[in-house]
C-alpha cells in the first residue's frame, strides 16, 4: 500500500451513475488531481489549480498527457479459460465440448491451476482490469488456487468453484463424467469450505457459481439458491453467477430438462431455485423471454431482473464469437436493468476492455442504436461495479472507495496518436481510444493505491 497521500494528475474521468440518466453522473476533468490516501483509499478529486497546497506539495506523479480512470470492472470472465480462449469453431455447444471441458480439467493438477491463476490475474492487471467476477472450475483446488493469487495481490475479486453435476457422457451430454461434481452432498460441502476460508478474507468475495441448466440437476441449483439465501440473511452476503439463456439451443434444453418446475422462462428456472437476487449476477441473456418464444411472457424477464437488483454481464466478443446473438442494450436500459461489460475470456475473444467496447459498439450498430465514448467508459467501470453491488467500493473516485485506477496511454500506437491529434475534443478522444486501443493502452493499473502493474517493465511489479 501506499505509504503516504499521493496525488496522480492526469485527465480524470470517473463516474457516479449512467451518464444516459444524466450528465451529472460524468465527472470529467481534463487537468486534475486525484489524491489517493495511505490506507490506499480515494482522499479526493479536483481541478489540479484548485488542490490545496499541502496535498500539493506530496508526492506527485505524473500522467498529464493519460487518462486516469477507475480500474475496469470485469463483470463475466473464466479463470479456467485461460488456455482455451481463441479456439475456433461451432457453436457454444460443440465449443464447450471440444475445447472448454478439456482446457478445464487441466485445472486438475494443482501446479497447473496456481501458475494459471497467477498469469490470469496479471493479465488481467495489465488490461487494467481491478476487479472481476470469475468462474473458476469444478476443482475447490484450483478456486482455493485462484482466491490465494487474488489475496497476494490485493485485488477485489468476486469468483466461485464451478458447480456442475448434469449434462455428463452417461446422460448422452457432452461433459467428460470425470469433470463432474460427485454429488451434490460434495458439492456443498466445498462451496462451504471455500466461502470459510476465502469470502472476505482480504478482498476476496465468494459468488455461488453453477455453470448453466444444462449442466445443473434441480436439486444441485436448489442447494445453489440455498445457500445464497442463507447468506443473504446474514451479516455477509455472497453472490451468485451462473450462464442465462446464451443461445437458443441451450434454452430449448433448460426448459425441457426442467419442465417439472412449469418454468415460465429460462430465468424462472433460477428464481424458482431461489438464486435470482441483488449481487446475482447473470452472463448473457440473449435470449429472454419476451424475445424467444415470445408466448412465454413479454418481457417479464427483464422486470424480474430490475426488481430484484440482479445484475447482467454483456459479453460482446463472445457474443459475436460464438455468432450467440447481439446483446439489447437500448431494451435493459429502458427496463433498468444493472449492466456491466464481460469479456466471458475464452468465449470472448480479448481480455481487454477497451477491445470489449469496440466490440459492444458494433453489437448497438447492428441494431440501430448508438454506444457514445462516454457510455461506454461507464459500463466498463461503474457500470460493472452497480451490477456488481460494489459501487460503495470501486467503480469511481468518491471519497473514500478503494483506489484502484488505470492509466490509459492515448498515444498508445501510432495509429493511435495521429487519430488523437486530429481530434477535435475530449470526447472524440476517448471514443478514439475505445475504438484502437487494447492493452497496449494500459501505461499502468493501480490496486489500493499502489502500482501493481506497469507498461516500463514488461513484467508485473508484483513481487517486487
Ligand atoms: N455456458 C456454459 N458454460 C459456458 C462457458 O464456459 N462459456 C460461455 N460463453 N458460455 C457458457
Ligand atoms: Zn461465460
Amino acid at each position: 500500500r501506499a505509504d503516504v497521500t499521493k496525488a496522480y494528475r492526469g485527465t480524470i474521468l470517473h463516474f457516479t451513475g449512467d451518464p444516459a440518466g444524466g450528465g451529472g453522473n460524468i465527472h470529467l476533468l481534463e487537468d486534475g488531481a486525484l489524491v489517493v490516501n495511505e490506507q490506499g483509499l480515494i482522499n479526493q478529486v479536483s481541478p489540479w489549480v484548485e488542490l490545496p497546497d499541502e496535498l500539493r506539495a506530496e508526492a506527485v506523479q505524473d500522467y498529464c498527457d493519460d487518462l486516469i480512470l477507475p480500474g475496469f470492472v470485469d463483470t463475466h470472465i473464466h479463470s479456467g479459460q485461460i488456455d482455451a480462449i481463441a479456439s475456433p469453431g461451432g457453436d457454444l455447444r460443440d465449443w464447450l465440448e471440444s475445447y472448454v471441458y478439456p482446457a478445464e480439467r487441466r485445472f486438475a493438477d494443482e501446479e497447473y491451476a496456481r501458475r494459471a491463476a497467477g498469469d490470469f490475474l496479471d493479465t488481467l492487471l495489465a488490461a487494467g482490469t481491478t476487479t472481476a467476477c470469475v468462474h473458476t472450475t469444478t476443482y475447490k483446488a484450483s478456486t482455493d488456487a485462484f482466491f490465494a493469487a487474488a489475496y497476494e495481490r490485493d485485488l477485489r475479486m468476486v469468483a466461485g468453484k464451478v458447480l456442475m453435476d448434469a449434462g455428463g457422457r452417461a446422460d448422452g451430454g457432452p461433459v467428460p463424467d470425470d469433470y463432474l461434481d460427485t454429488d451434490v452432498r460434495q458439492a456443498e460441502d466445498d462451496c462451504r469450505e471455500l466461502i470459510d476460508a476465502w469470502h472476505g478474507k482480504g478482498r476476496g468475495l465468494y459468488a455461488i457459481t453453477p455453470r448453466f441448466g444444462p449442466t445443473s440437476t434441480v436439486e444441485a441449483l436448489r442447494m445453489a439458491g440455498r445457500l445464497f439465501q442463507e447468506y443473504a440473511d446474514s451479516g455477509e452476503p455472497i453472490w451468485a453467477q451462473a450462464h442465462l439463456a446464451e443461445t437458443r439451443d441451450e434454452v430449448d434444453t433448460v426448459l425441457e430438462r426442467f419442465i417439472a418446475l412449469k418454468p415460465r422462462s429460462y430465468l424462472d428456472v433460477y428464481d424458482k431455485c431461489g438464486l435470482v437476487g441483488p449481487r446475482s449476477v447473470w452472463a448473457h441473456c440473449l435470449w429472454p423471454d419476451n424475445v424467444y418464444r415470445s408466448g412465454l411472457g413479454g418481457g417479464r424477464d427483464w422486470r424480474l431482473l430490475k426488481e430484484r437488483q440482479a445484475g447482467v454481464a454483456f459479453c460482446p466478443t463472445s457474443n459475436l464469437f460464438l455468432g450467440s446473438g447481439l446483446f439489447p442494450l437500448a431494451r435493459t436500459r429502458r427496463a433498468g436493468v444493472r449492466v456491466g461489460l464481460g469479456t466471458d475470456v475464452g468465449g470472448g475473444t480479448s481480455f481487454s476492455m477497451l477491445e470489449t467496447l469496440n466490440e459492444a459498439y458494433k453489437v448497438m450498430a447492428l441494431q440501430g442504436d448508438y454506444l457514445s465514448a462516454l457510455r461506454g467508459f461507464y459500463l466498463a467501470t461503474r457500470g460493472g461495479a452497480e451490477a456488481l453491488h460494489l459501487e460503495d467500493r470501486i467503480g469511481g473516485f468518491q471519497p473514500g472507495n478503494e483506489a484502484d485506477f488505470v492509466v490509459l496511454d492515448f498515444a498508445a500506437t501510432p495509429l493511435l496518436e495521429r487519430r488523437t491529434d486530429a481530434a477535435e475534443g475530449l470526447v472524440e478522444r476517448l471514443f478514439a481510444l475505445a475504438t484502437l486501443g487494447d492493452e497496449r493502452a494500459t501505461k499502468a493499473t493501480y490496486v489500493l493505491g499502489r502500482r501493481a502493474w506497469t507498461s516500463d517493465e514488461s513484467h508485473p511489479d508484483h513481487g517486487h
